[in-house]
C-alpha cells in the first residue's frame, strides 16, 4: 500500500475533531492528497455496530462485549474504506482506531490492554498506522470543555461516564504511549486548536 495512514487519538473533549479538520486543511494547501475518516466513517454496516454500542438504552452492555463490537465496526470500516484509500496512494487521516479500544476498553473498562490488543489484532490484521497522535489534554479540562459546549455534542452513553472513568482513559493513553514510542507521539492539546494542529502536521510531515 502506497498511502500512509495517521490515526489520532485523545479522551473525550481533547479537540482532536477540530485539530483533524484544521491539519487536513494545511496538507491540502501543502498539495497533499488527503481523506479525514472517522470510525465508522460512515460505512453502513459499522454505522449500525456503533448505533448499538452508543444506544443509551443498552446499559447491561458487557465490557467484553462492546470491546468486540469495537474491534467488528473497526474491522468493516477499515477493509471497506481505509484499505482501498491506502491503495490509492492517500494520506488517511482517521478520528479514533485501535488504541481507543486498548486505552478504554482495555484499560479504563479493565478488561485489559493485552486482551482487547488481540481481539483487535484479529480485526485489522497487521495494519497499523504509521503514525498516531495523542491530542494529550488533561480529562478534567476535556470534560469542561464537553459540558461548555453541550448544546451542539450529542450525548452518548459514554460520556455519562464518571470522572474516574475519563481519567482512566487518559492515564490509558499515557501507557500506550510509552509502551509505542515509535508510533504513538503525545501532543501538548491544551493550546489554540492551529497551535496543536500545527504540531500535527510537522510530525505528520516528518513520516511523508
Ligand atoms: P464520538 O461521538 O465519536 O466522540 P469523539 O469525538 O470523542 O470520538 O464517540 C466516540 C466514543 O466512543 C468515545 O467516548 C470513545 C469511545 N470509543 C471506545 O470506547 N472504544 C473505541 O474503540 C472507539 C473507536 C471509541
Amino acid at each position: 500500500m502506497t498511502g500512509k495512514f495517521i490515526s489520532f487519538e485523545g479522551t473525550d473533549g481533547s479537540g482532536k475533531t477540530s485539530v483533524i479538520k484544521e491539519v487536513e486543511r494545511y496538507l491540502k494547501v501543502a498539495g497533499y492528497d488527503v481523506v479525514t475518516t472517522r470510525e465508522p466513517g460512515g460505512v453502513s454496516i459499522s454505522e449500525q455496530v456503533r448505533n448499538v454500542i452508543h444506544d443509551t438504552e443498552n446499559k447491561e452492555m458487557d465490557p467484553v462485549c462492546e470491546a468486540l463490537l469495537y474491534a467488528a465496526s473497526r474491522r468493516q470500516h477499515l477493509v471497506q474504506k481505509v484499505i482501498p484509500l491506502l491503495k490509492e496512494g492517500k494520506i488517511v487521516l482517521c478520528d479514533r482506531y485501535i488504541d481507543s479500544s486498548l486505552a478504554y476498553q482495555g484499560y479504563a473498562r479493565g478488561i485489559g490492554i493485552e486482551k482487547v490488543k488481540e481481539i483487535n489484532e484479529f480485526a485489522i490484521d497487521g495494519i497499523y498506522p504509521d503514525l498516531t497522535l495523542f491530542i494529550n489534554v488533561r480529562p478534567e479540562v476535556g470534560l469542561q470543555r464537553i459540558f461548555e459546549h453541550q448544546a451542539s455534542h450529542e450525548i452518548n452513553r459514554l460520556d455519562e461516564e464518571s470522572i474516574e472513568f475519563h481519567k482512566r482513559t487518559h492515564e490509558g493513553y499515557l501507557i500506550l504511549a510509552k509502551m509505542y514510542p515509535d508510533r504513538i507521539k503525545d501532543v501538548e492539546g491544551e493550546r489554540s486548536i492551529k497551535e496543536v494542529a500545527n504540531d500535527c502536521f510537522k510530525l505528520i510531515k516528518g513520516i511523508l
